[in-house]
């Protein structure tokens, strides 16, 4: 063996690979990872540009919703045509299309001058946001040797963690710029995606993709360039599965008909439609989505303080992902996701509790002020649930009033005098701080694990042939479930209180504990191959084993 050079390991089948690869994959994972940067920083931006706009453009809460959610949306429409396009066209003008489409979205939400330019913005963004989120983890998976995989694949979902850390920190420095500091925010977004357009051209296809397509000597030139070692067995490996996909997928059926009437496929697609499912249900959209409130809630009246506050739950968001990165080729998928949920269930309940406490021992209204809607209020939690009512209060003087943006305050000075406060969104209470513990322990705990993991499996448990719609199934899974769950949440709070949807997400984790332990196989250090035959013999969902193990 040469000096530097690395050692020959065997996979399970036997075959022998070299743990070396060429920095190159480094390079084509990074540019890659722009896609996942791009996912976080469009998804978290819109938030703090929402406030600025909704004044620029006289938003009512109908277009606010529209235009935070359309993206969403447009996300799950796309992710679920992406599959045809990567299958038809590759991996790499996938994603090149979706780079030029976020680069078109952003600009075109920079520059804006009417609330349509803004919502059809948001539309294209969410169109880049969906061929990118199932694209991406696929194409790293597919270029990258198996004892990266877990790692390199990983890596995208610290770039949509640190996307979303981004938008937080732009959104505060941006904040204060009036009134044009929403275009910088959206507009912003242009420069990564022109990055990432520019390096993909000189970036080469899948090599899986290119073997599926018989166009094997460009092919084995790629897996050269990306490996830097003999890449024989690694050829032989790939193309033995590709015959062996030929003869499964024999017929001309539509390919999710096919792909739900094969077993093995059928468990992998049940397991990556779960565990997408699972994460969205595990309230983590609601966590983000609640941060700047809850810490409000935990006594930082100052809203610039909160802002900045909930950037720090964004990096700690971010942090752990990196744990996750680092774990996820040590301790296995499985482990790795596992112990996840029980945190993640564990703190849910902790803030279910904290929210609860906060409840029972929410304040009271000692002045009601006659003739206002909200003056029926009790409480300042019966107080701020109901429709356009604000809790205003001092050390010994409290009232619900009617919530008018921007006027209100001046209306509970009036009646309170100089020493007033006033919530809309949350009571003054000594169990505050549960929440906010709740929040960050929560974060500590999906970020390494239930965050990244059900992209990454999801990208090595498809055979060759069902992986585009495999993913593009799967992410469209997650997107439509990301929106059910943010457009439920204020009416579930309604419907069974703040405390209650969080205990609903606390039973939600916990079925996705059994779950996972049931059904999800260990992937790790096995080639995207062998993880077939891993499917082939794990336990299936009806409890029994198939013969050919
Ligand atoms: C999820 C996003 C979520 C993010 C939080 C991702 O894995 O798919 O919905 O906002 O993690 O970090």
């Amino acid at each position: 063996m040469d000096e530097g050079e690395e050692p020959l390991l065997q996979s399970e089948s036997g075959i022998k690979y070299r743990a070396n690869n060429s920095r190159f994959v480094y390079v084509l994972a990074f540019f890659s990872t722009i896609g996942g940067f791009l996912f976080g920083y469009d998804t978290g931006v819109v938030s703090g540009a929402m406030i600025l706009l909704a004044d620029v453009f006289k938003l009512h809460h109908v277009w606010q919703e529209l235009i935070i959610s359309v993206t969403v949306g447009a996300a799950a429409i796309f992710a679920m045509i992406g599959g045809v396009i990567n299958e038809k066209f590759g991996r790499k003008r996938t994603i090149l299309v979706a780079s030029f489409v976020f680069t078109l979205g952003s600009l075109l939400l920079g520059v804006s001058f009417n609330k349509e330019m803004l919502l059809i913005g948001r539309i294209i963004v969410g169109i880049g946001i969906g061929l990118a989120s199932m694209t991406v983890p696929m194409y790293i998976a597919e270029c990258s040797p198996s004892n990266l995989r877990g790692y390199l694949v990983t890596l995208n979902n610290g770039a949509i963690t640190f996307g979303q850390l981004a938008a937080s920190i732009i959104d505060g420095l941006f904040s204060s710029v009036k009134p044009n500091g929403w275009r910088y925010m959206l507009g912003l977004a242009a420069i990564p995606a022109i990055i990432q357009f520019i390096g993909f051209f000189f970036l080469p296809e899948s090599p899986r993709w290119l073997f599926a397509r018989n166009r094997d000597d460009e092919a084995i030139a790629v897996l050269r360039q990306i490996r830097n070692a003999n890449v024989d067995d690694e050829i032989h490996e790939i193309k033995t599965n590709i015959e062996e996909d030929k003869n499964v997928r024999t017929s001309r059926r539509f390919l999710l008909i096919q792909m739900l009437m094969d077993s093995t496929v059928r468990k992998a697609l049940i397991v990556g439609c779960g565990l997408q499912l699972f994460q969205q249900l595990s309230g983590i959209n609601t966590v983000m989505y609640y941060s700047a409130t809850i810490i409000k809630m935990s006594g930082v009246e100052d809203e610039k303080k909160a802002i900045w506050l909930a950037a720090v739950t964004a990096a700690v968001n971010f942090l752990f992902t990196l744990v996750g990165i680092y774990l996820v080729e040590k301790i296995g998928r499985r482990l790795l996701t596992i112990s996840s949920l029980v945190g993640v269930t564990f703190s849910l309940a902790f803030l279910g509790i904290g929210f609860q406490l906060s409840s029972i021992h929410s304040a009271t209204v000692n002045n009601p002020i006659p003739d206002t809607h909200c003056s029926m209020y009790t409480s300042c939690t019966k107080c701020i649930s109901a429709e356009n009512c604000g809790y205003c209060y001092n050390s010994t003087f409290s009232t619900c009033l009617p919530y008018i943006k921007n006027s209100t305050s001046n209306l509970c000075q009036s009646k309170i005098g100089d020493t007033f406060k006033f919530n809309e969104d949350f009571c003054p209470t000594k169990y505050s701080w549960i929440a906010l513990v709740g929040m960050i322990v929560y974060l500590i705990f999906f970020a390494p694990g239930m965050g990244p993991m059900p992209w990454t499996i999801n990208a090595e448990i498809y055979p060759l042939w069902a992986r585009s719609t495999g993913n593009a199934v799967a992410t469209s899974v997650n997107w439509i479930s990301n929106l059910i769950i943010s457009m439920t949440f204020l009416s579930l709070t309604d419907a069974i209180t703040k405390y209650g949807a969080f205990y609903l997400y606390t039973s939600f984790a916990l079925i996705a504990i059994i779950f996972v332990s049931l059904f999800v196989p260990e992937t790790k250090g096995k080639s995207l191959e062998e993880i077939q035959n891993v499917f082939k013999k794990s336990w299936t969902p009806c409890g029994s084993r198939r013969v050919n193990e």
